[in-house]
């Protein structure tokens, strides 16, 4: 970093003393988050090529169809947006997220002590929508509920008509619910409801149960942002991978 990085309030957007390469995280980051919200919303919306055998696209998780077939045959619209609300709304009011897309999609500003593209009038997310920030911890009890979905739909996998298989989405399939149980668990506010509003962590078994749990999150909690990523990526690839093999593009290749 040259000289000094403090910047002015009348700053216009995208100045600053920076000398390194700052534009590189937000634009790479429009670029993910674009792309990847296209995707999802272009496979929820295509209503088809959801599974295959014992594969199904976690676009799709949980199969309201099989769970409530009567109900679900007056759903004239995709099943996946009776679904894909809640991951949504869990990755919208994430803590990292909420960085990134400040940052890469408002340059709110795009980078520490780069010029911004709005005038300085942050009021805290008192307001609609964002407020909706504040109801991350019950999003998170969704995804918790999920994430236990997602491990039913690793276990079916490897299910071949009754015959215990692996095949090569049995594997993509157990890659994805892995990384969104490290996404989940990784969560700010599972570290607090593990650990927090504690005074005292070693007055009672209880409370240093909690506090052995508590370091254990932390240290998971230190990875959040990789997390973040790496299951984004996943979700996405499980969803593809699901759709090529259904639609007969690729081959499903079976160890045993
Ligand atoms: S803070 Fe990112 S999922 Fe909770």
């Amino acid at each position: 970093m040259a000289n000094s990085s403090v910047i002015g309030m009348n700053e216009k957007l995208g100045q600053t003393y920076r000398s390194d390469a700052w534009w590189v995280e937000p634009v790479l980051t429009v670029l993910a988050l674009g792309l990847f919200s296209i995707y999802a919303f272009w496979r929820a919306a295509q209503n088809n090529y959801y599974e295959w055998g014992p594969y199904l696209s976690p676009f799709y998780s949980p199969d309201l169809r099989a769970l409530f077939p009567e109900m679900m045959r007056w759903v004239a619209f995709s099943p996946a947006f009776l679904v894909l609300w809640a991951p949504l709304g869990f990755r919208a009011s994430c803590y990292f997220y909420r960085r990134a897309y400040y940052r890469s999609f408002f340059m709110d500003p795009p980078a520490c002590a780069v010029g911004e593209a709005m005038p300085h009038n942050y009021q805290g997310e008192k307001g609609l929508p964002f407020v909706l920030s504040n109801l991350h911890r019950y999003f998170l009890y969704l995804a918790i509920i999920l994430t236990l979905f997602h491990w039913t739909h690793v276990a079916h996998s490897f299910d071949f008509n009754g015959h215990f298989g692996v095949g090569t989405g049995s594997l993509v399939i157990t890659l994805d619910a892995l990384l969104l149980t490290l996404y989940v668990f990784s969560c700010h506010s599972w570290r607090h409801l593990v650990g927090g509003k504690l005074n005292c962590f070693s007055c009672s078994k209880f409370n240093q149960i909690r506090y052995k749990g508590w370091v254990r999150v932390s240290k998971l909690n230190e990875n959040h942002m990789l997390w973040a990523w790496l299951s984004l990526a996943s979700v996405g690839f499980a969803d593809f991978y699901v759709y090529m093999v259904s639609s007969g593009v690729f081959h499903d290749v079976r160890f045993f």
